[in-house]
């Protein structure tokens, strides 16, 4: 073979090279493309299909023994948002959410009141408001025994705040 037949068939082979490789590089960005949407399309579903609700703790909780409250105490229960009050009259379960815009009250034991840190509302530990922009008393929930001995509160259910659960 001549050094002038390489060089032709050299020549003849280089457009076809060019095609193929531009062929290879569309059927790329294609697969891409249809792989990007198959990963929307997915994500799509995903978040369809999982529900779309908030995660909280149930309202009608059990709160311990009794006993585990000493009398003339205002104990807090974080991730109930309530306070369990024991006076020597006997239990009640109040409210600590504020009712002028719903911040967290906090108890001052210095001051025997609870507090709002937001906008300064106070309130005796039967949630009587004493002070601030509060237009409500702090509510009470239903307090109860159950038949093994325990304290249950029923957020969904309020009560008069004369209403003593006597133990
Ligand atoms: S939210 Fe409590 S005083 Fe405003």
């Amino acid at each position: 073979m001549s050094e002038a037949q390489n060089f032709t068939a050299g020549m003849d082979l280089a457009p076809e090279s060019e095609g193929s490789n531009r062929r290879d590089f569309l059927d790329g960005i294609a697969l891409a493309s249809l792989g990007i949407a198959a990963v929307g399309s997915v994500r799509v579903l995903i978040g369809y299909l999982s529900p779309n609700v908030l995660f909280e703790p149930p309202a009608r909780f059990r709160a311990g023994i009794p006993d585990s409250y000493p009398v003339n105490s205002v104990t807090f229960i974080e991730d109930q948002q309530v306070y369990i009050v024991r006076t020597p009259a006997g239990f009640y379960a109040v409210s600590a959410v504020c009712t002028h815009l719903g911040c967290i009250t906090q108890w001052k034991p210095e001051d025997h009141l609870i507090e709002c840190p937001c906008h300064g509302s106070k309130f005796k530990n039967d949630g009587a408001k004493v002070a601030g922009p509060a237009p409500r008393p702090l509510p009470h929930f239903s307090i109860a025994l159950t038949a093994d001995g325990e304290l249950v509160v029923d957020k969904l259910e309020t009560i008069r705040a004369e209403q003593v659960l006597k133990v």
